[in-house]
This record gives C-alpha cells, structure tokens and sequence, in this order.
C-alpha cells in the first residue's frame, strides 16, 4: 500500500557554505519552509546554526530519520523542534504505548505532533550525514479506549486495532471519525504483519465488500476493485457464489475463518482494524 517516489534534494554546497556561523532565519532570506511532499532527503555539509524549516499536509505529521545512521547520535549536532520555529518544543521519542505495537526492527525516527518542523544545526555534523523528512500519518489517535495503535509496515502509516463489536457500517465510521479508514489488505506482507501484531484470534472488520454488485468485491477504503490475479486469501470454498447472497462483506480471522478471510453478513458484529496511510 506505501507507495514512496523518493525525493532526493542535494544542497548544493555553495548554498550551505554561504551560511556558515550565521543565525539564518530562513524567512529573512525570502526561503519559505521546505514542503515535505513524501520525502525529502537533505545533505551537508551543514554550517554551524543552520535552520531548516519543514512543512507537510496540514492533517500530517513529519518523520525524521538519519540514513545510514542514528538519529540519537545526530541529536548533538542537530536539534528538531516540533513547530515552525527554533522555539518550538523539542521533539521527543515516541510514546511507549505506540513503540509497544510498532514493529520491531523499524529504523529509528522522531515525530511531530504538527505539520511543521524546524532543524538547527548546532555544530557542524560529520562528513555524510544525511537527514530524511517524510510525510507521516499521526498516530497518537485515541480514538476509544479499547484501541492500540502502531506502526505496524513502516515508519510512515499508522494501524489502529478497535476491541469493541460493532458491524461493518459502524466501524467504518469509527475509523473515518479518526481520520483513518477501515483497513485493506492489499499485499500479503500488510496483512501479516497486522497478523503478527494482533493475531486472528479475534475476528475483526476489513474494507472489503461486494456490497455494491454480488461478486464484484471492492476495497472500499481505496476504492480498488479486488482484480484476478490480485493477493487474497479466503478461507476455502468462499466466498459463496450465488444469486443475490447477503454475505457482503469480508471478516478477517476468528474461530470459524482462522486466519483466512471469510464473506459474511454485514450487519454480524465484530472488533476492527483501522489503518492511516501518510
Ligand atoms: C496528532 O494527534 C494528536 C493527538 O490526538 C493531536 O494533538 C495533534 O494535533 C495531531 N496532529 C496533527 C497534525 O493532526
Ligand atoms: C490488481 O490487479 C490489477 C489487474 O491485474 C492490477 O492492475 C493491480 O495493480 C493489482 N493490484 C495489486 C495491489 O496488486
Ligand atoms: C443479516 O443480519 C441481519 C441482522 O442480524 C438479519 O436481519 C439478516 O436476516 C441477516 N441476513 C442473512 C442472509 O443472514
Ligand atoms: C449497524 O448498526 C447500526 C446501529 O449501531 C444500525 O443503525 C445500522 O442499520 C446497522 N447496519 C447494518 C448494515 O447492519
């Protein structure tokens, strides 16, 4: 489902060289933030008190990570602050409930809490060092408190699990009143990496549904029509084919459909899984 085009910005020296040992409010430049698209990736050299400003959709949050290194480790030569100015807080590491169901083995990254970020170089950074600026979606959503959220496929989408019961309708509601939408399913790796994080032990709500037109099932969330050749994984023998059948939507998981996905009536009530990409 992440789709990057990465966008590599190379400063080119001379600009960087020209700022060294100067306190440079961008603006006073006439420079205006730097519009984080997807990503942008920004090399040095760097000057001592450089500021760079960041700015992204304003619903979405920035993520910051160190290629080929530890953003711990950048922290002496720069500082991130969580705003559009130097005096913006700080950004700190993430909150322990997020990190609890985030996958292990994501590089580590820093996050805003808005859509603005700006970066002051301290001192001059080793040789190299090359900070990456990405589009996020939030994921500190507190959407009831029967969920957990995490970063389940990358540093940059965010999944929510809702452990209430409440049919398909409902709960596709829920994930829109958060600003997420019920989650598909459209590459293996996706749908088992959200298996690992909250197994199948549960069944729980996902996107896809032929509700529309019998047979023709349609990721609703993407609007992406379910095509042969398409990743699925139904449990054997479904989905049920025939005239005008009420099973509608598709149920991920639980006792009857294990870890497979199952067609089922719409209105049955059951736990569901949101998911928010950047
Ligand atoms: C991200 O979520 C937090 C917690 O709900 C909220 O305070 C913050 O404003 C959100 N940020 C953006 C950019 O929507
Ligand atoms: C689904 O199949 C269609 C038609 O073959 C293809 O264009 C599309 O890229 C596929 N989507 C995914 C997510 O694999
Ligand atoms: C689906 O569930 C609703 C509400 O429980 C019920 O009225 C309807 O008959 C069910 N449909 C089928 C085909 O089981
Ligand atoms: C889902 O439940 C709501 C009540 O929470 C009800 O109004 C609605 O008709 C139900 N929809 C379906 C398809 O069962």
């Amino acid at each position: 489902m992440a789709k990057t085009l990465p966008i590599c910005i190379f400063i080119l020296s001379v600009v960087s060289r020209s700022c060294y040992g100067t306190m440079l409010a961008t603006e006073e430049y006439g420079w205006r933030p730097v519009f984080v698209d997807n990503e942008v990736v920004i090399g040095g050299p760097f000057g001592e008190n450089f500021i760079w400003q960041f700015e992204t959709q304003e619903d979405r949050i920035l993520a910051f990570n160190i290629l080929d290194g530890n953003i711990k480790e950048a922290q002496d030569f720069l500082s991130i602050h969580d705003g559009a100015d130097i005096y913006s807080p700080n950004v700190l590491l993430g909150n322990d409930d997020i990190i609890q169901f985030s996958r292990k083995g994501l590089s580590e990254t820093l996050y805003t809490t808005t859509s603005k970020a700006t970066v002051q170089f301290a001192k001059t950074p080793i040789s190299h060092l090359k900070l990456r600026i990405q589009k996020a979606a939030n994921c500190s959503y507190n959407i009831k408190p029967e969920t957990q959220c995490g970063r389940m496929v990358d540093e940059v989408s965010c999944y929510c699990a809702i452990f209430t019961n409440e049919n398909q309708t409902d709960q596709t509601m829920s994930c829109l009143d958060n600003g997420m939408k019920l989650v598909s399913f459209e590459s293996e790796e996706e749908e088992e990496l959200v298996h690992r994080t909250w197994s199948t032990q549960i069944p729980f709500w996902t996107s896809l549904t032929d509700t529309r037109r019998d047979g023709s099932w349609l990721w609703e969330s993407t609007m992406t029509p379910l095509s042969n050749g398409n990743y699925t994984n139904w449990f054997p023998g479904r989905p049920l084919i025939q005239e005008s059948d009420q099973f509608n939507c598709m149920l991920y998981g639980g006792s009857t459909y294990l870890s497979f996905w199952g067609d089922v009536n719409c209105s049955a009530l059951a736990n569901a899984i949101c998911e928010a990409q950047p």
